[in-house]
C-alpha cells in the first residue's frame, strides 16, 4: 500500500470508529418530529438518546421503534427512586431494548447496587450510567440541597461510591471527563454532554468543549443535541461533528 492509501484507510476507520461512538440527543416534543429527524439523519449515527420530554410524549414504543431500525437507544431518564422500583424499571428498560440507561448517583448506594442486580443475568442488558452532579448545579445549588463541597469534588465522591456498587459508567461534563477516567479505568463508559463543534452557539451549556477535545480527554461517547438536531441539514451537521471526533481518534 502507497503511502496516501494507508492515510485514506486510516482516516476512514477513524470515521467509522466516530460513527460508533456519536449520541444524538432527540430532543424533540413529540414521535412524528423524533421520525422526521431519523430520517433528516439518514444513517449518518449509530446512537440516538431518548430523554424525559420524548419518552414522555411518545411513550415506551418510541424505543421499540427507534431499535426496530437497528439504532442503538440511550434511555436517559435519570431514574431516582427506591430501590426495588430503580431495579424493576432497570429491568423493563431491558425488555424495551435501551443500550444505556441513566440513574442518578444521588439515589445512593443501595439503589445503584439494586440497579446493577436487577441487570445481571439479562441478555443484552442496558449499559447503566449514573449522573454524578447536574451540570446544571453549581456550589450554591449543592449548598442548597445541604451539600457544601465543591461540585467537582462531589461528582469523585458520588463517582467513587458509584464503582463500589459496580456501576463504571457515568455521564459527566467534559471538564470531568479526564478525572473520571483515571478512576474508571479504560474499561469505564463515559459519555460526554456539553459538545459544541468548532464555531457552533454555546446555547444554555456552560461547561462545554468540542469534539475532537472531547475524545481526547478520554469520552467513550459523546453525546450532541441541538448543534446537530437544529442545523439545516442535520446529517450534514452530524458527518461535520463525526469528522472533529476522527481527528482525535
Ligand atoms: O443540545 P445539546 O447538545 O446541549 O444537548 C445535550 C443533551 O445532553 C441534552 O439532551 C441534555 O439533556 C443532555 N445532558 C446535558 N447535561 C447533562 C446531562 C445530560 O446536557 N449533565
Amino acid at each position: 500500500m502507497n503511502e496516501t492509501t494507508t492515510q485514506e484507510t486510516a482516516a476512514a476507520t477513524a470515521l467509522e470508529q466516530a460513527r460508533e461512538r456519536l449520541i444524538v440527543a432527540m430532543d424533540v416534543p413529540d414521535a412524528h418530529q423524533a421520525m422526521e429527524l431519523v430520517s433528516r439523519l439518514a444513517g449518518t449515527c449509530q446512537w440516538l438518546k431518548v430523554g424525559l420530554e420524548l419518552y414522555v410524549a411518545a411513550g415506551p414504543r418510541m424505543v421499540t421503534a427507534l431499535a426496530e431500525q437497528g439504532y442503538n437507544v440511550f434511555l436517559d431518564l435519570k431514574l431516582h427512586d427506591i430501590p426495588n422500583t430503580v431495579g424493576s424499571t432497570a429491568r423493563t428498560a431491558a425488555v424495551l431494548g435501551a443500550k444505556m440507561l441513566t440513574l442518578h448517583a444521588g439515589g445512593g448506594p443501595a439503589m445503584l447496587t439494586a440497579a446493577r442486580e436487577a441487570l445481571a443475568g439479562v441478555g443484552d442488558a442496558p449499559q447503566l450510567l449514573a449522573v454524578t452532579v447536574l451540570t446544571s448545579m453549581d456550589a450554591a445549588q449543592l449548598k442548597a440541597v445541604g451539600v457544601d463541597r465543591a461540585p467537582a469534588d462531589q461528582v469523585m465522591e458520588l463517582a467513587r461510591m458509584g464503582k463500589a456498587c459496580g456501576i463504571n459508567g457515568f455521564v459527566c461534563s467534559p471538564q470531568e471527563v479526564a478525572a473520571l477516567r483515571t478512576l474508571t479505568g479504560a474499561e469505564g463508559v463515559l459519555v460526554i454532554p456539553g459538545i459544541r463543534p468548532v464555531g457552533a452557539a454555546v446555547g444554555d451549556q456552560k461547561r462545554v468543549a468540542t469534539p475532537a477535545d472531547a475524545i481526547r480527554q478520554g469520552a467513550s461517547y459523546l453525546v450532541v443535541g441541538r448543534p446537530i438536531t437544529q442545523a439545516a441539514n442535520p446529517a450534514e451537521a452530524a458527518e461535520a461533528v463525526l469528522n472533529e471526533m476522527a481527528t482525535a481518534l
